[in-house]
């Protein structure tokens, strides 16, 4: 039997007193998220979209993403191997962070990159690579949500069939003056063919 701890994030809640002088970074600790999380509906249903306007390098990005994951599967057809990959995608898709640090954004991907490779250890395809990096880069954002909110564009993903990607871009100003004004569609496709930076 392994004695090994579980695997736990050592996470540093300041990464220097500049930072958080200039722009408040001070992230929220693995408990905190939780407990927060826990009073809150964000993981009650899985397909829900959220988006966190400050990110940081992710607490919360991450923890909604595993406890989504784990609900997804207990889900005998959505694990299915033959709908895995798809499923995986379509929870990331409904994941939405900006935040102002580039670096943070970059930390912020790597830990979900990492979250999914522990839910599908097994090799997944080059396709699945693609598209997961593909909505990964719309839906995490390095953007300024106080001054800059012109130029933050989200991407709506929508499913209307098992293996397909409906994809619409929205401008954040619109969104807040309830505005459905959408800026761009992209014909629907299977996540195979989502090529990156299209
Ligand atoms: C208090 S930290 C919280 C980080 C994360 N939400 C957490 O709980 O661990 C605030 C975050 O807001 C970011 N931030 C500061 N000003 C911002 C702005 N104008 N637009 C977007 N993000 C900003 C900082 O880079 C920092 O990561």
């Amino acid at each position: 039997m392994s004695t090994e701890a579980p695997k736990e994030r050592k996470s540093k809640q300041i990464k220097s007193k500049s930072r958080v002088r200039n722009r408040g970074e001070v992230f929220t600790s693995e408990r905190e998220v939780n407990n927060i999380l826990a009073l809150t509906q964000a993981t009650s249903n899985r397909y829900w979209r959220f988006l966190e306007p400050a990110c940081g390098d992710g607490n919360f990005l991450e923890a909604i993403l595993r406890q989504r994951l784990d609900h997804l599967k207990q889900d005998r057809i959505e694990w299915h191997t033959k709908n895995r990959e798809f499923s995986v995608l379509k929870v990331l898709s409904t994941i939405y962070g900006v935040d102002i640090a580039e670096d943070n954004i970059a930390e912020c991907k790597k830990r979900l990159r990492g979250v999914i490779f522990d839910y599908l250890p097994k090799k997944t395809s080059k396709e699945f690579l693609l598209a997961m990096e593909e909505i990964m880069d719309t839906n995490l954002i390095v953007g300024d949500m106080l001054n800059g909110t012109d130029k933050i564009f989200f991407t709506e993903y929508s499913t209307p069939a098992k293996g397909l990607f409906k994809r619409r871009v929205y401008a954040l100003t619109d969104m807040e003056l309830g505005i459905e004004s959408v800026i761009k569609e992209y014909p629907t496709v299977s996540y195979k063919e989502m090529t990156h930076g299209e």
